[in-house]
């Protein structure tokens, strides 16, 4: 079944079964009792009881063997993309599908991806170094990957035309506010103009973490800073006295080709596909076991799984690569999909870091007011599923950050759940979930230490069993569940230019 172009395309073979992981349980045996190679329609519950913390956490124990292929070049585990442990991810993945034998085609799609490696940065302002400035993802380095010397230049409004930029930002260092456009747009403007660098500063106190998105010939170096550190600068610029700078950023960015994973079930309806995804890839400074190797392995489970039973609906499994570059893989995807192929996706379920160890149950508050229709009606089976079983669980904003941006952009109704990046617990929150109030969800989110121990394996169980009852109730059948509307799909394609709440494009902003 060819889903579209620019996909190689290849059979399951039966015969890998020497790949596969031990069953552990007996449960197993549970629904394959049925004579003439038939199976049971899919059945949430059950599906649910296959669900064991045993195997998702042989797996960890897998997947971080696999992550230590990245030492030799990155001198600690890694799956960033390029990397040995991301190739390795990529395998350990195909393999597992591979084996269940013909209940699946898969497919790897190539894609070209950016990558940026940030060596060393600094900037001075005045005889002070700003502490709070930090390099863009994706930034240029400085001239000859040497520090530049130049006066601030206060940037008019919020530096998005090109009439903003005084000519005397030219051989300068241009200072833009944060806001109404992305980095990238700034940081192009300031080039072209002939700055030597540009700093955004923020309109709130806090420092700026941010990418400047796929890259131009027209950006320079570009650093975030802090509206704190910012203040005093304004300050000085507005009464008309001088502030000089030294910037220095030696970067590099390269293309790389990488893969998306995409694997189908043969059986169920392929004009009605329910999709998941997780993200293949982790940061460079850690082998993210829990960012995003948690709703990696719970897909891999759930997909060995299903494999007892029927379906109504055809499912669609994702392993996105590029993620923590900005969302590469699904973009990518999205992107090449005819809008005939977008159109039998009837919903995406986007499950990105499942485990995180100080955890909270959080769903996105997709709602259709400002998503595709459907958005809120998965929203409402998470909320649903945890008051059965008796969990708390909070809102957190539809704002970007992950795999499902590009679906709903391109009119396909999404959602999905998490546990918590470097967001701080708060009392009420320890009240409803237990841990430690004051610490991020995940103390150790993006960072070495996002390790086999950096798993909250309740938490990771529940939410596998959640991500199985979403694929059955959905595979089982799609009853009530909002058309695909072609009239919406073209509006919503446009949603997020007036959803003012996305911020993010992947980890970081981007504008
Ligand atoms: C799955 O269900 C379809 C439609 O009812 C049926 O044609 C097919 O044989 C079933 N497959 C299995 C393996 O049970
Ligand atoms: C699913 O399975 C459970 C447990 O075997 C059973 O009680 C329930 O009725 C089944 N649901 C459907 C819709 O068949
Ligand atoms: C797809 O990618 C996987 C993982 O990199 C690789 O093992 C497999 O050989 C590829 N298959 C095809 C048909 O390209
Ligand atoms: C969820 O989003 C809607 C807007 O779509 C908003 O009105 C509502 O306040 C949000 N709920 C929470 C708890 O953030
Ligand atoms: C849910 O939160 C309340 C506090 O809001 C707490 O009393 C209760 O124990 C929590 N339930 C669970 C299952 O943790
Ligand atoms: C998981 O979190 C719960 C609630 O905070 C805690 O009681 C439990 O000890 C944690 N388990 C692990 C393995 O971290
Ligand atoms: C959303 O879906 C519902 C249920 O299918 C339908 O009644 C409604 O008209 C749809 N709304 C839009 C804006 O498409
Ligand atoms: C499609 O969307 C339009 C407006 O966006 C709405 O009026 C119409 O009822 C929708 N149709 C269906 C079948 O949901
Ligand atoms: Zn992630």
């Amino acid at each position: 079944m060819v889903f579209f172009s620019g996909f190689a395309l290849c059979a399951a073979l039966s015969s890998a079964a020497a790949l596969q992981i031990p069953l552990l349980s007996s449960s197993n045996q549970a629904a394959l009792g049925h004579p003439h190679g038939t199976k049971p329609l899919v059945n949430s519950t059950e599906l649910q009881e296959l669900i064991s913390g045993d195997r998702l956490m042989m797996r960890a124990k897998k997947m971080y063997e696999i992550a230590k292929l990245g030492e030799e070049e990155h001198n600690h585990p890694t799956r960033v993309i390029g990397s040995a442990g991301h190739l390795g991810t990529l395998s350990y993945i195909y393999e597992t599908i591979l084996e269940l034998g013909d209940y699946y085609t898969i497919s790897n799609q190539s894609f070209p991806a950016i990558t940026g490696h940030i060596y060393e940065s600094r900037l001075v302002i005045g005889d002070g170094v700003a502490k709070s400035a930090m390099p863009m993802g994706l930034t240029p380095a400085t001239k000859d990957k040497e520090p530049v010397h130049g006066d601030l230049v206060f940037v008019e409004n919020e530096g998005c035309q090109a009439s903003d930029y005084p000519d005397s930002v030219s051989g300068n260092i241009a200072f833009v506010k944060r806001g109404v456009c992305s980095f990238g747009t700034k940081s192009e403007h300031a080039g072209r103009k002939g700055a030597l660098a540009a700093i955004v500063y923020n309109y709130e106190k806090d420092a700026v973490s941010g990418t400047l998105g796929t890259p131009s010939p027209d950006h320079i170096a570009t650093f975030g800073l802090s509206g704190e550190d910012a203040e005093p600068v304004l300050e000085k610029l507005d009464k008309g006295k001088r502030v000089d700078a030294i910037a220095y950023i030696d970067a590099e960015v390269n293309q790389i080709l990488t893969v998306n994973i995409i694997a189908q079930t043969t059986q169920g309806d392929p004009d009605n596909c329910v999709m998941l995804g997780a993200h293949s890839d982790s940061v460079t400074e850690g082998p993210g076991i829990n960012d995003d190797g948690s709703g990696t392995m719970s897909l891999l489970e759930v997909a060995t799984q299903l494999t007892k039973f029927n379906v109504s609906n055809c499912v669609r499994f994702a392993w996105w690569a590029g993620e923590e570059e900005g969302l590469l893989g699904s973009d990518y995807y999205v992107a090449s999909l005819p809008e005939k192929e977008n159109k039998k996706i009837r919903l995406f379920m986007d499950y990105d870091m499942m485990a995180s160890p100080n955890f909270a149950y959080q769903i996105y508050n997709a709602t259709n007011a400002l998503n595709p229709n459907g958005s809120e009606e998965l929203r409402d089976l998470y909320i649903k599923w945890y008051e059965n079983e008796g969990l708390n669980y909070t809102f957190i904003p539809f704002d970007g950050r992950s795999d499902y941006d590009g679906f709903i952009r391109n009119g396909i109704p999404g959602g999905g759940i998490a546990t918590g990046a470097e967001g701080i617990k708060s009392e009420k929150e320890v009240e409803m979930f237990g841990g430690k109030a004051g610490d991020w969800y995940d103390p150790c989110y993006h960072q070495l230490c996002d390790d086999v121990s950096n798993l909250n394996v309740t938490a990771w169980i529940v939410n596998t069993k959640l991500i199985a009852h979403s694929v059955a109730t959905y595979a089982r059948s799609l009853k009530g569940f909002p058309e695909r509307n072609l009239t919406a799909a073209s509006l919503s394609a446009t949603s997020n230019a007036y959803n003012e709440d996305i911020k993010y494009h992947g980890a970081k902003l981007f504008i």
